[in-house]
């Protein structure tokens, strides 16, 4: 009560200050200037123009949706990430033996002498996840593709999502051969980030030249992810045949859109695009305006005609396994010798069947490996 008092005498004091200062004529002399001031408290950092945009980004109310997406997927709950204990699986199998792979810090070492093994094609050293093997496997996951982001600027630099990898990827199979991904609708090459592991693995050359082949795996073929060579329309067996091959890099699918825009695009249901990885036919429309086509004209049925000469040759079981000349499984003690075009055409089955897309990767390059590998059967 007492301090309330006094706080209305100064307020009316002041005021009558104030009052008798704007009528008055009088002006004082100005007195000497007052020591400086104590240094003010430094200010925490500020936050660029795009704060709201980081907080919308990085909140939890955004990310958990994305968590229970890759929970979901095979990348957050696959049953082959138990594979990537091996150095040679880990680049692909496991999310250590993937950031060891990117990080350059590893080269493969020859299982028999035991020093670092070269490339057949370039015969330089083969960049390697730790070729002494990891105790532990785990799936790729947040920390996998994502790192740091390498610019904030993103009006002008684009927001690269920090990605861990969006440099142009020479593959495994013949380093001579670079994927770019950012020379196409996705101008950062955020799909780069997927070539390292979707692409056929070193096991086995493509066949090429005259002589015959002598096939030793019931697995023959570029292994289970060759998606991004069949969007490059690369890597498969170019038997020539009456259908000529599209050029390289020259699919729609692959100019105007990118594997992160068909398995990554918005999407109004949960349960498709983003961090699903499940093609979503809102990312279809903005070309197939009437909606996308359900399949590759004629795949399914030349798809089924390859499989069953393949059979009829006894090259194949029913189920697509490589057989040797005994009829079981190939391998080294029972092994397929095949005239060339015949192991051309093993390869492009297996190389159609791993991709997993039915031809939607490449249709037109889909449709000539087909074509010209059952025309090449049938001679
Ligand atoms: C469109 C989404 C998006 C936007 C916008 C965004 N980020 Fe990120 N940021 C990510 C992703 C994805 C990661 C990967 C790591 C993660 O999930 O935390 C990341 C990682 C980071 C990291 C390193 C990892 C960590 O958690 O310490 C920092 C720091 C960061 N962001 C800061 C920012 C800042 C600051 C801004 C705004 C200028 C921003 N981000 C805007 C998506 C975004
Ligand atoms: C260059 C990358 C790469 C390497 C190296 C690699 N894989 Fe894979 N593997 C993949 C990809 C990508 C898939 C998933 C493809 C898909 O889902 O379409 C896969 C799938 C698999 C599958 C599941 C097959 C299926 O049809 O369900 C098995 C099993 C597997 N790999 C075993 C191995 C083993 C064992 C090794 C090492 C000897 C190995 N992989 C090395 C990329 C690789
Ligand atoms: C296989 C690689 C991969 C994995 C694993 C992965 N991401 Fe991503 N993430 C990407 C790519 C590629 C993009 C860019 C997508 C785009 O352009 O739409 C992205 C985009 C994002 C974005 C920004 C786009 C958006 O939808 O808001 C966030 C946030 C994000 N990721 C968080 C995560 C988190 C959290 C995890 C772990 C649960 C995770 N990511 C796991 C590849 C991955
Ligand atoms: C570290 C290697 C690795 C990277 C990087 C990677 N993948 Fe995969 N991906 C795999 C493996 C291995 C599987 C199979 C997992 C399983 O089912 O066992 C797979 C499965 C998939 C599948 C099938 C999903 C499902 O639920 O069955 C799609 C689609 C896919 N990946 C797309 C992508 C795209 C797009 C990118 C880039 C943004 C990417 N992947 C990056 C290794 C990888
Ligand atoms: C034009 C759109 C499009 C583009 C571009 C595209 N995909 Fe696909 N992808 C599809 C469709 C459609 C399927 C078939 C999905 C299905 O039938 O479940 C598919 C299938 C797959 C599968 C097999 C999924 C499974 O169920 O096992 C993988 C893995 C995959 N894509 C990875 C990739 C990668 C990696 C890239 C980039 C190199 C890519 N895709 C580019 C549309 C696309
Ligand atoms: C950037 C534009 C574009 C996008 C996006 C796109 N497509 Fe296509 N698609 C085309 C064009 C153009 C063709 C014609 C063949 C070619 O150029 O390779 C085609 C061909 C096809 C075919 C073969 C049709 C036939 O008769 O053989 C299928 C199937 C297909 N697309 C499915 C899809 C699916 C599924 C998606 C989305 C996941 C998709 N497309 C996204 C442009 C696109």
């Amino acid at each position: 009560m007492k301090n309330f008092k006094l706080i209305i005498n100064l307020v009316i004091v002041v005021s009558s200050l104030m009052f008798f200062q704007c009528t008055s004529e009088y002006t004082p002399i100005v007195g000497p200037a007052g020591a400086d001031g104590v240094d003010g408290v430094d200010g925490v950092d500020g936050v660029d123009a795009s704060a709201a945009a980081c907080i919308t980004c990085h909140s939890s109310t955004h990310r958990n949706p994305i968590i229970n997406a890759y929970a979901t997927s095979g990348h957050g709950s696959g049953g082959s990430w138990a594979r990537g204990t091996s150095a040679d699986c880990a680049q692909c199998h496991n999310n250590e033996g993937y950031i060891d792979y990117l990080s350059g810090n590893f080269y493969a070492i020859d299982g028999t002498t035991g020093d670092y093994a070269t490339h057949p094609v370039t015969g330089e050293l083969i960049p390697s996840a730790n070729p002494n093997g990891y105790a532990v496997s785990n799936p790729i996951n947040c920390t996998g593709c994502h790192t740091a982001h390498r610019s904030f600027d993103f009006e002008n630099d684009g927001n690269d999502y920090a990605l861990r990898n969006i440099d142009p990827v020479k593959l495994d199979l013949d380093p001579t051969i670079t994927i770019d991904f950012a020379n196409s609708a996705d101008a950062l090459g955020l799909s780069n980030a997927c070539i390292t592991c979707h692409q056929p693995r070193t096991s086995y050359p493509i066949p090429v030249g005259t002589a015959d082949i002598t096939i030793t795996s019931s697995r023959y073929g570029p292994h289970h992810g060759p998606q991004s060579t069949m969007l490059e329309g690369i890597m498969g067996a170019n038997i020539a045949g009456s259908t000529g091959y599209p050029g390289v890099a020259s699919s729609t699918h692959r100019t105007g859109s990118s594997c992160v825009a068909c398995h990554m695009g918005e999407s109004t249901v949960a349960t498709e695009g983003g961090h699903t990885w499940i093609p979503s036919p809102d990312a279809c429309v903005t070309c197939h305006t009437n909606g996308a086509p359900t399949e590759v004209a004629g795949f399914a049925q030349d798809f089924s005609t390859l499989h069953d000469l393949l059979v009829a040759k006894g090259y194949i079981s029913a189920t697509g396994s490589v057989l040797g000349a005994s009829g079981s499984n190939a391998s080294g003690t029972n092994p397929l010798v095949v005239p060339i075009k015949d192991a051309q055409a093993i390869w492009n089955y297996k190389t159609l069947e791993e991709d997993k897309s039915n031809g939607v990767h490449n249709p037109t390059y889909a449709k000539a490996l087909l074509k010209n590998s059952i025309e090449a059967l049938q001679d």
